[in-house]
């Protein structure tokens, strides 16, 4: 019996988990929506997971604080699978995101890795960089200055001794790319709305701007996409963000498999 707690919204995390828990055979309880749950009463997310963990083997948990995901493993009976926490991580999505470049690439190793859009709020791309930081990859970042990648992340590759490169344009240099990993500006996490208009549309692929990159680069998103790759691109072979999302089901059955001691 496995929760799926999602406290803030989600179509390809939840539903591939509970999708990868179907067919492995398992059960699942959980909710989709928070504010159908006794949190809309005021319950705290402490007592949300101490009764939740006595229903169940593993939880799957989304939530919009970074950190609760730690916290709940914290006092939790069964392990925890952090779905998302906020601006700061989103380890599942990393794990099937390492797959998709390993089989497109044939290898982890020495790529050259385009990181565009939402630096500073997306999650995906800080769990990303960490991880590709074990395979000596050269990071390229591109962002508008509001949305930067974070100084520690930078600090952390720069312990690393990795390279990485800042940009606001990637036109002249996108034949460098093995990846693409294209991302949503997350229009959720801004105070300010105003803000959000300023840098919502920063950056639009189009299938014109993929004539001179390598004939082994793919394009990923961990989608949704908003506006930031064109549906042109969706007929080249280059794009692979759906099979990527395809690839989340493989990997979270094993992520299940591994957690629970079934081999
Ligand atoms: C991402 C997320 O929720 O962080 N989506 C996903 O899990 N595939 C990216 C996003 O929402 O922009």
């Amino acid at each position: 019996m496995i929760a799926t707690l999602f406290f803030e919204p989600s179509t390809r995390t939840r539903l591939s988990f509970e999708s990868a828990i179907s067919r492995l055979g398992g059960k699942i309880v959980g909710f989709s929506d928070a504010s159908s749950t006794s949190v809309s009463k005021g319950e705290t997310l402490n007592d949300t997971i101490r009764t939740v963990s006595n229903y169940c083997d593993l939880i799957v948990m989304r939530h919009p604080i970074e950190g609760s995901a730690r916290f709940a493993s914290e006092i939790s009976s069964v392990p925890i699978i952090n779905a998302g926490d906020g601006a700061n991580q989103h380890p599942s999505q990393t794990l099937l995101d390492l797959y998709s470049i390993k089989k497109t690439q044939g290898r982890l190793e020495d790529l050259n890795i385009f990181l565009v859009g939402d630096l500073k709020y997306g999650r995906t791309v800080h769990s990303l960089m960490m991880a590709m930081s074990h395979w000596n990859a050269t990071f390229n970042f591109i962002s508008p200055e509001e949305l930067k990648m974070p100084e520690e992340y930078k600090i952390y590759l720069d312990n690393a001794g990795l390279k990485y490169y800042e940009h606001t344009d990637f036109t002249d240099i996108i034949s460098k790319a093995d990846i693409i990993y294209m991302t949503r500006v997350q229009r959720e996490r801004f105070s300010d709305p105003i803000e959000y208009e300023k840098v919502k549309n920063v950056y639009v692929l189009r299938n014109s701007m993929l004539k001179n990159t390598k004939a082994s680069m793919r394009i990923l998103h961990p989608l949704p996409r908003v506006n930031e790759i064109h549906i042109d691109v969706d007929a080249n072979p280059k794009a692979y963000y759906f099979e990527q999302a395809l690839n989340g089901v493989y990997t979270r059955q094993a992520i299940l498999c591994s957690l629970l001691g079934i081999k």
